[in-house]
């Protein structure tokens, strides 16, 4: 995994040492409005992340691929999140403190993901899983180009979101915007 840079943020591969500013990060309940809960303890994050540097799944088929995300003055903001799979596909999430939305901050990170998916490990479809009141995924889906899908199996309470990615040949092999530009949710147990 390698470090990603963008115009405001730089997304670190996560390692367990991330585990104690970013839980200050995932406690915030505002993220919990609709799904997912905080965090039970700093030494459960460190130990979940412990687990995740292998990177992989148990069985090796999947990419588990975790990036915190730093502002420039060097804070801990949240994380972006892809299961990639072996035939190109991957699921996206993302969660980031509640005083760093409405900045175009999601939106950067997530871009950057995906453009790395794409070129280093050779994605060319993404999804993502919400629940279908939470309205704030569902609007950053679509404002990313993600559309509903039916084709795959999900909890009568939540959407599957899709988005393939272009690659666009005529400018040396980067993300074009097939209909839109980035991508979110969770696939990962
Ligand atoms: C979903 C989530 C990531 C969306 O975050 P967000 O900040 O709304 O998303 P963006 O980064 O695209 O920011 C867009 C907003 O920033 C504004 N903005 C300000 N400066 C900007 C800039 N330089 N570039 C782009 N947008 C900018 C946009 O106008 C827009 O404002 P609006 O929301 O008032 O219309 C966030 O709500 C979140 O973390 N939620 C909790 C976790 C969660 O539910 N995860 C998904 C589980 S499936």
């Amino acid at each position: 995994m390698r470090v990603l840079c963008t115009t405001r943020l730089t997304l670190e591969p996560q390692v367990p040492d991330h585990a104690e500013a970013m839980f200050a990060v995932m406690s915030d309940p505002a993220i919990y409005e609709f799904e997912n809960e905080p965090p039970p303890s700093v030494d459960w994050l460190r130990q979940r992340y412990a687990r995740l540097e292998t990177r992989r799944s148990a069985d090796g088929s999947e990419w588990w691929l975790n990036w915190v995300i730093r502002t420039a003055p060097s804070q801990l903001i949240g994380y972006v999140q892809a299961t990639v799979h072996p035939d190109g596909r991957a699921g996206v999430a993302y969660e980031l403190a509640s005083r760093y939305w409405h900045q175009g901050y999601a939106r950067e990170a997530v871009d950057a993901m995906i453009a790395e998916l794409a070129s280093a490990y050779g994605v060319r479809h993404l999804s993502a899983v919400l629940k279908r009141r939470n309205h704030r995924s569902l609007r950053f889906l679509e404002r990313l180009g993600f559309t509903h899908s039916t084709q795959g199996e999900v909890e009568a309470d939540e959407w599957l979101m899709v988005r393939p990615i272009a690659i666009d040949t005529r400018s040396g092999g980067g993300v074009g915007s097939d209909g839109g530009s980035s991508g979110t949710a969770d696939s990962r147990p």
